[in-house]
């Protein structure tokens, strides 16, 4: 009895053995995508889905000559699910790689998971600064940002417009203030004071009460961090009360990224700063642009781009082991040496794996993110706290 359960045993172990190298071999890639589908951060997800499956068309369908199998969840910008969602991917799915998110709080509890199974992550947008800091590993990547790069570029733009006395409002979480740090240390650095922090919890977007006490505090400017949904109507809500009219309004580039046909004329002529604008003229990038329009009838935005970027990461790191996934340590060689001709503008990745990048002055011109200058070259995360 104990022999042939033992037998019984071996043979399954050896199906699975089997089973596991055809995985290895012939069987298509699976790639978890954990996106936000649906809230304030639906369209956001959708777009970077859509970015990465473009560069993949590019490729025939296949990266490294494999098939590509997604396999979804939507995180619904929640992070007391996000354990339990890619939980999904990793344990019940088995996914080689698992793509998310979003939202940064979601993205840290994925880190965590990534760091402990070994899977390898890429993060495509969200930019908690801990994923590329403190939780940063070796099979953890970022085709986008952290959160300090994008609030340190427009503390730089405040501070060279001679701005002295700024108030920030923002979601209270990770990213909002995170992203108020960065902002805070480059506008101090050139002289100026962030005289009062607001907030609101994330996802709300009842902002009355704050625009009163801008209003009333009447600083020279006011940094803002929103996205998406909340995005549009911060916007619209900061033009009706007649703040745009008196207090210049400067936002981390997603202010407008992705929001401009719901905020209309309430967007016109704001500033921003960001990795990424509608009108980089580079045969890269207009050569994107058309694809992505033609493929979707759609313009895409920096969410789209890092979607796609984050396609064009993984396909470097398997190009580099022909398709075979087992191959981790080269995979992760290659990927962390990728040079990626994105549609942004070249980019590299930091020692924390996270891209080293310019950062643009934008002024939102009709439906468009216009690009005015080059706010900061080569911004690297300072990648406090990792050690690989
Ligand atoms: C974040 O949570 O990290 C985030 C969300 C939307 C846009 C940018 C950052």
């Amino acid at each position: 009895m104990t022999l042939a359960l033992t037998r019984r045993a071996a043979f399954a172990l050896a199906a699975f053995a089997v089973a596991g190298a055809a995985h290895a071999q012939g069987q298509p890639i699976k790639v978890g995508l954990m996106l936000p589908y649906t809230g304030t951060f639906a369209a956001l997800g959708d777009m970077i889905e859509k970015g990465f499956r473009l560069h993949v068309e590019e490729q025939g369908g296949k990266l490294a000559g494999r098939e590509i199998q997604f396999v979804k969840v939507d995180d619904e910008s929640d992070p007391a699910k996000a354990t339990d969602n890619v939980n999904k991917l990793i344990k019940r799915d088995n996914v080689d790689v698992i793509v998310g998110t979003v939202h940064s709080g979601v993205a840290l509890a994925m880190a965590r998971a990534a760091r402990e199974s070994g899977t390898l992550m890429i993060v495509p947008n969200a930019g908690a600064d801990e994923v590329t800091g403190p939780m940063c590993a070796p099979n953890i990547f970022r085709s986008s940002f952290s959160n300090w790069q994008t609030g340190y570029a427009p503390g730089v733009i405040a501070a060279q417009k001679g701005y002295k006395r700024a108030m920030t409002i923002t979601w209270n979480y990770a990213a909002g203030n995170q992203m108020v740090k960065g902002f805070t240390e480059a506008f101090e650095k050139g002289g100026g004071k962030v005289i009062k922090e607001l907030n609101l919890p994330f996802p709300n977007v009842e902002f009355q009460a704050l625009l009163t006490e801008i209003a009333a505090q009447k600083p020279d400017v006011v940094f803002a961090f929103f996205a998406g949904g909340g995005a549009v109507k911060f916007v619209k809500d900061y033009d009706a009360a007649g703040l745009k009219k008196t207090i210049p309004l400067i936002g981390a580039g997603f202010l407008t990224d992705g929001t401009l046909q719901g905020q209309g004329e309430s967007a016109q002529g704001l500033i921003t700063a960001l990795h990424y604008g509608d009108n980089l003229e580079t045969p890269r990038n207009n050569a994107f642009r058309n694809k992505f329009a033609v493929t979707y009838k759609l313009n895409p935005d920096v969410y789209a781009v890092q979607g796609y970027d984050a396609a064009q990461l993984l396909a470097a790191g398997l190009n580099a082991v022909k398709g075979d996934v087992t191959k981790k340590d080269a995979m992760i060689a290659a990927m962390k040496a990728a040079k990626i001709d994105s549609p942004r503008g070249p980019f590299t990745m930091s020692a924390q794996h996270n891209p080293v990048q310019d950062f643009y002055a934008r002024e939102v011109k009709g439906n468009y993110n216009v690009v005015t200058g080059v706010a900061v070259k080569a911004l690297a995360d300072p990648g406090r706290g990792c050690r690989m």
